[in-house]
């Protein structure tokens, strides 16, 4: 077995990547498959998420996390690949020559990209980087919306630029942030509300891009 490599980049912070990859993670965790985590980020948000979750819940078997640096990451992968179906890498808020480590590991890169121009703007640099590196990219729009103008604004910008975006879409929901704080993905804090159902829509996308 091989896993499949899926990084969350996005230069912009704040943007959704920790959310991105709790909620993914957690969604493939509860389809029974085994997932592991790296966090290239010195914030360590994505481990004090993990250490929430194991003072709620134990540490699991199909779960597994590391801390690494971008140029560590390779080494950190084989560690996992012939066990683990799934890997995440988590960045920093950045865009620099280090990221070309993380992605030259992946097979698929997401960037989120929340409701606002800053995000957009910041989004540009990232795509170059990772299409300079051959890999198949799209954008995940977060915090939408809709109704609203800065939400069609938004998302007229986010079609210009060269990378497509996910049908799946993830709405401003407290939940992300609750589920986030409490170690736990939204499909756990809300088993059948309207965030788990768009986290659901989102990894069945993703696994599908994945060719899984
Ligand atoms: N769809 C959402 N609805 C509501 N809150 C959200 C949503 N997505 C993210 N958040 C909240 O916004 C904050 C930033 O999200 P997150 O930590 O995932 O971003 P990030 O890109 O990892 O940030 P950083 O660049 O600092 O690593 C967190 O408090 C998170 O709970
Ligand atoms: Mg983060």
């Amino acid at each position: 077995m091989g896993s499949q490599i899926i990084c969350v980049v996005q230069q912009k912070g704040g943007a959704g990547k920790t959310t991105l990859v709790s909620n993914l993670a957690t969604a493939l965790i509860a389809n029974g498959k085994s997932v592991a985590l790296f966090d290239t980020d010195p914030q360590g948000s994505l481990g004090k998420w993990l250490d929430e979750r194991e003072a709620r819940m134990g540490e699991s078997e199909s779960l597994h996390f590391a801390t690494a640096t971008a140029f560590g990451i390779s080494r950190a992968i084989r560690g996992v690949k012939d066990t683990t179906d799934y890997v995440f890498i988590d960045t920093p808020p950045k865009a620099d020559s280090d990221m070309r480590w993380v992605l030259s590991e992946a097979d698929l890169v997401l960037v989120p990209v929340s409701a606002s121009q800053a995000d957009v703007w910041a989004t540009a640099d990232v795509l170059d980087m990772a299409e300079r590196a051959d890999k198949p990219v799209h954008i995940v729009m977060n915090r939408t919306r809709s109704g609203t103008r800065v939400g069609e604004e938004v998302a007229t910008a986010v079609a210009e630029l060269d990378a497509t975006p996910l049908k799946s879409t993830l709405a401003h929901r407290v939940v992300y942030a609750e589920a986030l704080g409490k170690g736990l993905g939204v499909i756990e804090a809300q088993k059948s509300g309207a965030a788990a159902q768009e986290v659901r829509a989102l990894a069945d996308e993703v696994l599908a891009l994945l060719g899984t």
